[in-house]
C-alpha cells in the first residue's frame, strides 16, 4: 500500500516502525512528480526561516555563504524561540503558498505534516549524500521512505549538574536514578552557600518542550505514550510513575514553582545563576553557560546522562532538519545552501562554536572533538537511544493534547491518574 492510500484512509499517525515498513515496501509519500530534481531550478536570493538563533553562530555561517555566493545571498528570517510558534508561522506561510520562506529549519516533529501536505519537496535523490548521518536523525527527515529534509542539528537531553557542589557534599559521581538525584540534592542543599537553590528543573511551560519532558519522564519510568503498534498507551502504572516524578517534584518543592513557566532559555538562566543543582536541557546550553558573561557556573558544572526510575533515563529525540518549501523560488540555490550547512566541515565548525549536536555520526568519534567536549559519547548515547515523538500529519493536535493534560497535572488541576486517562482518551480520537 502506498503512502497516499495510507493518508487517504485517514491514518494520521505513523510510528517509526511503520514508517520503516512503508519505506521498505516502496510506499510513496505526497511528493508526486515534483520529487524529481526538475523542480529544483532557479538561482538567486533565498531566505532561511528559523527559530530564534540562541547559538549566535548562524549569522556567521550565512555570512560565509553570502561572501562566496554574491548572487545567491541567503537572508535569515528569525521566527520566535519556541517550537509551537515557529510551526504556526511556517504553517500559515505554507497555507497561503507564500514564497517568503525558501529553506525551512523544521523541527523534527514537523516532517510528517509538511511532507504530507506537500508543503516541502522531497530532496532529489543523489543530490546530498545522506550515508554519514546518524540513522535516528535521518529517520526524522524521512516520510514514507522519502527524505523530505536534510538532518542539520540533532538533540538529546542531558543532565547538567553542579559538579562543584556535588563534590563539596562528598558525592563522587552524578545520579543515575531519580531517587539518587533527590538524595544527592538533599545532601548538597545542606552545604553552606546553597540557600535559595532548588533541586531540579526542565522545561515545563505549556509548549512543545513540555511534550518532550513529559514523554521523557514516562519513557524513563518504563512507560510509553504511543506503543510499538502505533497505539496510544499512556494510561498505565509505568506512565503514572513517570508523570508522578514531575508532579511530586512540584509538590515537594524539589522543582521550583517558577519552573512551570520555563522553556529552554529560562531554565538555562536559572541554572547559570545558581538557582538549580540539576537541570535537564539540550546540548546547546553547554557552550552558552561556559561563555556568557552572565553565567556564574563557569567551571562549576558537568554533564551526565539523564536519570530515570531504575537507571539511566530515555531522552526524547529532538533536532532540526532543513527542508525546501514547495512554493519558493530559487530552489537550486536553496539545495546548494542546504548542502553547504550540512557538510561534515560545517557541522564540525558549528559544534565548536556552539555545542549544538551535529547529525554527522563520525563527528562523535573525532578524538579532537571528544577532547573539547568530553560528553560527546554521552550525547551520542542520548541521541541514538532517544525515543522519537509520534510522526503524525496532525502532530499539532497530538502535542496539544499532551501539553494540556501534562500541564494540568503539574499545576495540580488534575491528578496524574485523571490526566493520563484523559490524555489516553484524547489520543485515541486522534490516532486511528
Ligand atoms: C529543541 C528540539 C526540538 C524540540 C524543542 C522543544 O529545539 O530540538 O526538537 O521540539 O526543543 O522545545
Amino acid at each position: 500500500m502506498g503512502g497516499r492510500q495510507f493518508t487517504r484512509i485517514g491514518v494520521v499517525l505513523l510510528t517509526v516502525g511503520m514508517l520503516a515498513a512503508c519505506g521498505n515496501s516502496g510506499g510513496g509519500g505526497g511528493g508526486g512528480s515534483k520529487s524529481s530534481s526538475d523542480a529544483f531550478t532557479g538561482r538567486g536570493p533565498i531566505t532561511l526561516a528559523t527559530g530564534k538563533d540562541t547559538s549566535g553562530n548562524l549569522q556567521n555561517q550565512v555570512n560565509a555563504w553570502n561572501k562566496a555566493h554574491p548572487s545567491e545571498k541567503a537572508r535569515i528570517i528569525e521566527l520566535p524561540e519556541d517550537a509551537d510558534s515557529q510551526r504556526q508561522q511556517m504553517v500559515q506561510n505554507a497555507q497561503t503558498k507564500s514564497d517568503a520562506y525558501t529553506v525551512l529549519n523544521l523541527d523534527v516533529i514537523n516532517t510528517a505534516e509538511f511532507a504530507g501536505n506537500q508543503w516541502v519537496l522531497p530532496i532529489p535523490k543523489g543530490k546530498i549524500d545522506t550515508s554519514g548521518f546518524l540513522p535516528p536523525a535521518l529517520a526524522t527527515a524521512t516520510y514514507f521512505g522519502k527524505e523530505y529534509a536534510v538532518p542539520w542539528k540533532t538533540d538529546g537531553a542531558l543532565l547538567y549538574y553542579r559538579s562543584d557542589l556535588l563534590k563539596k557534599a562528598g558525592i563522587s559521581s552524578p545520579p543515575k536514578t531519580w531517587s539518587e538525584m533527590q538524595s544527592d540534592c538533599t545532601k548538597v542543599l545542606k552545604q553552606p552557600g546553597t540557600k535559595g537553590m532548588s533541586c531540579y528543573a526542565g522545561q515545563f511551560d505549556k509548549y512543545e518542550g513540555l511534550t518532550c519532558n513529559f514523554s521523557e519522564a514516562v519513557n524513563s519510568a518504563g512507560g510509553e505514550v504511543i506503543n510499538a503498534q502505533g497505539k496510544p498507551d499512556v494510561d498505565t502504572p509505568a506512565a503514572k510513575k513517570g508523570l508522578d516524578f514531575l508532579v511530586n517534584g512540584f509538590k515537594s518543592g524539589s522543582i521550583p514553582k517558577a519552573a512551570i513557566t520555563y522553556q529552554e532559555e529560562p531554565s538555562r538562566r536559572a541554572f547559570q545563576t545558581n538557582k538549580l543543582v540539576f537541570m535537564r536541557n539540550w546540548p546547546y546550553a553547554d557552550a552558552l553557560m561556559k561563555k556568557e558573561a552572565a553565567s556564574k557556573v563557569k567551571g562549576k558544572f558537568d554533564v551526565a546522562p539523564i536519570p530515570g526510575l531504575d537507571g539511566p533515563g530515555v531522552s526524547t529525540l529532538g533536532g532540526h532538519n532543513l527542508a525546501i518549501s514547495a512554493f519558493a523560488k530559487n530552489k537550486a540555490s536553496a539545495l546548494d545552501f542546504v548542502k553547504y550547512l550540512t557538510t561534515q566541515d560545517a557541522e564540525r565548525k558549528n559544534l565548536l562554536a556552539t555545542s549544538e549536536a551535529p547529525t554527522i555520526a563520525s563527528l562523535y568519534d573525532d578524538q579532537a572533538l571528544v577532547k573539547k567536549f568530553p560528553y560527546l559519547p554521552i550525547l551520542k548515547q542520548s541521541v541514538t537511544k532517544a525515543k522519537p515523538r509520534p510522526q503524525a500529519v496532525q502532530y499539532g493536535d497530538v502535542t496539544a493534547a499532551i501539553e494540556e493534560n501534562a500541564y494540568d497535572a503539574l499545576q495540580g488541576k488534575k491528578t496524574s491518574d485523571q490526566a493520563l486517562k484523559d490524555l489516553q482518551a484524547k489520543l485515541q480520537t486522534l490516532i486511528k
